[in-house]
């Protein structure tokens, strides 16, 4: 049998289109934002949903978060640039950095965003008089540091106080006088980020208690928080015996802990906002290699090589990210397996997957990685002067290109040469 993905034969994406490619498919990416809003909607909670672009972002992916109706979270120019250039509405993109630079601010004062989240006190006068300049007021959100270790790999782990990422939980209050005095400045709200690929719902309610902590001193000094955006980090299964994240079990934690600490703060609810990322992208994408090379080494182990490798999915290399993946010539007929390591093509380590039991693996076997839709086209690079891989999309029976793969060509036309080099 054949690895079918969303209904499509990856043996015949990889003839049609070659290796190594990235897949995506749409109806996984519309499956996921249903079912955050749903969850939320069945708890009562009628919130704001801002897909997080680092995870994954290009034209078309723009285009498909507008047709799910919700927003887009930038952490860049070139993120803002190319939802922009994609026709995304201003008003529902949320940009972050912590760096921003005045060309960014620009960009986003002058679009009219939903919000600016400002990281530190230091931008608060730096984007007011950008508004000034433009002749604008500018929506700007305040992050915080909630202080919750939520117990994942720490290089993924933001909301620490040992952190670069937003304010001190004490500089919270000066700064949102400051934003509330500023004349081109209009205070929309409060944000956090705890981390990323958090399987377990405690950490989040955690965060949202001394976030509603902190709603309430503001209110007690006459600053109104419209809306509370808790960030993203749902966490996926990225091996079979993983379970998924209970995204309706904690819609409905959520509801109970933000209607008690309300009622008991006194404070009115606010709009309640997320930025999912991983959770919507990842599981709609994979990425396809052909086998290279295998190596056996008697009494140590085997070694698979594929056609890609931490250029396209840094994430191992990384932070020791973990995969599945199959051989999908080879998938579901119960042939004997053996365990091999698969490694990429770069010229490190480069292991993709440490150990995994697989059946025997030919040169040429196409080999799928599962669930590697978020954090690996959005972390890409050139190591080795190795292309980015293309993307096709899948939507029903149709695939297409929706980013091209780069060439050797590409990578070298961004060389100059000066002139006391010339021949
Ligand atoms: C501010 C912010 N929002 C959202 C996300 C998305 O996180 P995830 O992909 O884990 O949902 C991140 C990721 O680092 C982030 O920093």
């Amino acid at each position: 049998m054949h690895y079918i993905f969303e209904g499509h034969d990856t043996v015949k994406l990889a003839e049609d289109f070659g290796t190594p490619l990235y897949v995506i498919s749409e109806e996984r990416i519309e499956r996921a934002v249903k079912t955050v809003k749903d969850a939320f909607l069945s708890a009562g909670l009628d919130i704001a949903v801002y897909y997080a672009g680092k995870a994954f972002t290009n034209k078309a992916m723009c285009r498909i978060v507008e047709s799910c109706g919700i927003g887009l979270d930038t952490v860049s120019g070139g993120e803002l640039f190319t939802a922009l250039s994609a026709g995304f509405p201003a008003n529902r993109i949320v940009c972050h950095g912590s760096v921003k630079t005045s060309d960014e601010i620009d960009l986003a004062v002058k679009n009219g965003v939903h919000c600016i989240v400002i990281n530190s006190p230091a931008e608060i006068p730096v984007i007011d008089s950008a508004a000034a300049r433009l002749g604008t007021t500018a929506n700007v959100a305040l992050r915080v540091s909630p202080g919750v270790d939520p117990h994942t790999h720490e290089y993924i782990t933001t909301g620490t106080l040992d952190t670069k990422f937003g304010l001190m939980p004490e500089e919270l209050i000066p700064a949102a006088k400051a934003v509330h005095e500023a004349k081109h400045l209009n205070f929309t709200g409060l944000h956090c980020h705890i981390g990323s690929q958090i399987m377990d719902d405690e950490p989040f309610i955690l965060a949202l208690s001394i976030m509603l902590g902190h709603v309430k001193e503001l209110n007690e000094q006459g600053i109104r928080v419209g809306e509370l955006n808790m960030g993203g980090g749902f966490g996926i299964p990225y091996l079979p015996d993983e379970k998924e994240f209970d995204m309706y079990g904690y819609a409905a934690r959520f509801r109970r802990t933000l209607d008690r600490l309300c009622v008991e703060y006194g404070i009115p609810i606010p709009k309640i906002a997320v930025e999912p990322g991983r959770y919507i992208i990842g599981p709609a994408g994979i990425t396809i290699y052909k086998v290279c090379a295998v190596k056996d080494i008697p009494g140590i182990r085997r070694y698979i090589s594929v056609d890609g490798g931490l250029n396209d999915n840094p994430r191992p290399a990384l932070y020791q990210a973990r995969y599945n993946a199959v051989i999908a010539g080879k998938y579901g007929d119960g042939l004997p397996e053996s365990e091999a390591r698969i490694s990429g093509r770069s010229c490190e380590t480069d292991t993709l997957i440490d150990s995994i039991m697989l059946p025997d693996a030919q040169i040429g076997d196409i080999m799928v990685f599962e669930d590697t839709g978020a954090y690996c086209y959005s972390m890409a690079g050139n190591y080795n002067r190795l292309g980015i891989p293309k993307i096709v999309l899948l939507h029903a029976d149709k695939a297409h290109v929706i980013k091209r793969e780069q060439t050797a060509e590409d990578i070298a036309s961004f060389d100059e040469i000066p002139d006391w080099l010339e021949g």
